[in-house]
């Protein structure tokens, strides 16, 4: 008797440890690898190339960030600046402006496909920002469109079996207003275009400009999952309002973190915050090879995606996350 009772109570436990396994391995599959610019730490951010070395990477999202060209055509690109990853300067040196910038705005899109994209660099001294990446000037990369790259990843999906989806950003829209012209209505379009309208049709929308963010959910009436971008710490003071609008916040990786105690991280109570709301939590950037305060990659990504239990990350590096993911599961 004493024995069957034993034999019972092992294997009631034994199911119990498995289901808990199951569950951990069901919540590590809800965190989402967003390849930031593409796979940027390996090519130049934000070229096709980079896109499809981050959709042979699987990562979950691959981000686009948008700016309105001159002839209204949205150009994935970090900045509304060309000067600090083309050629511009020296193809066009008579298209700078006052400020000794030159602008995606004052260019067609047909002029912008001439320039040459290089790994990003300090326009003023010509250095490459991240000194152990892709090498400066070398390469054939150029610049594109949102509807280009939606059609390589649609494309690389139908001939993979995949279901990649998009990340776009809506790049500075007070910007693009001065300059009478509706960067938010024309990529509107063009997702919806491609099949992009709810929350179930694998892109995510993100913008830093809570304005325009809460513009396009009441206003534009659009059904896409919004997610708000953030950048200053008394932003976190503004989550109630965020989530009557959005469905995910982006926050530097740093508002997350507080002191260090005992060499453990300590945590700000953001994601609890936002999670309470109902927010779903996807901090930027983490890049292996600038680290900060952490000693090594794998101390952020556990810090971060396990400690701090967010549900995605914004990388440089979507191999090395997407690594990390597998192996909790
Ligand atoms: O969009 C989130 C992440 O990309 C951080 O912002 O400046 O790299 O576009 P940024
Ligand atoms: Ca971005």
């Amino acid at each position: 008797m004493f024995k069957t009772v034993s034999i019972i109570l092992l294997l009631t436990s034994l199911s119990l440890i498995s289901c808990k396994k199951d569950i951990k391995s069901e919540k590590m599959n809800t965190k989402i690898v967003i390849a930031h610019r593409g796979a940027s730490g390996y090519v130049p951010e934000h070229t096709m190339e980079a896109k499809a070395m981050a959709f042979a990477m699987n990562a979950d999202f691959i981000e686009q960030d948008l700016v309105l060209s001159k002839d209204d055509v949205p150009i994935v690109i970090h900045d509304i600046y060309l000067d600090d990853v083309t050629d511009v300067a020296t193809k066009f040196s008579n298209r700078k402006r006052k400020d000794n910038r030159y602008y995606v705005i004052d260019f067609t899109f047909k002029e912008l496909q001439t320039l040459a994209v290089t790994e990003r660099f300090n326009p003023k001294n010509g250095e490459q920002i991240y000194k152990k990446r892709f090498p400066k000037g070398k390469g054939n990369f150029k610049l594109h469109s949102l509807s280009q790259e939606i059609e390589m990843i649609q494309g690389l999906n139908a001939a993979t079996g995949k279901n990649i989806g998009i990340y776009p950003e809506i790049k500075e829209p007070a910007f693009h207003k001065t300059a009478e012209k509706n960067l938010t209505e024309i990529v509107l379009k063009v997702l919806s275009n491609y099949g992009y309208n709810t929350k179930e049709d694998n892109c995510i929308l993100q913008c830093f400009d809570a304005k325009e963010l809460e513009r396009i959910r009441v206003e534009l009436k659009s059904e896409l999952f919004l997610v708000q971008l953030m950048e200053f710490p008394e932003d976190s003071k503004k989550l109630k309002h965020f989530a009557t609008y959005a469905n995910g916040i982006g926050p530097w990786y740093k508002q997350i973190l507080d002191k260090k105690i005992d060499g453990k991280f300590t945590f700000t109570s953001l994601v609890s915050d936002a999670h309470t709301l109902g927010l779903k939590v996807h901090p930027y950037t983490f890049r292996a090879d600038a680290l900060d305060e952490f000693s090594s990659f794998e101390e952020m990504m556990e810090t971060l995606l396990i400690e701090a239990n967010v549900e995605g990350a914004f990388t440089d590096f979507p191999d090395l996350v997407v690594a990390f993911l597998k192996n909790k599961s």
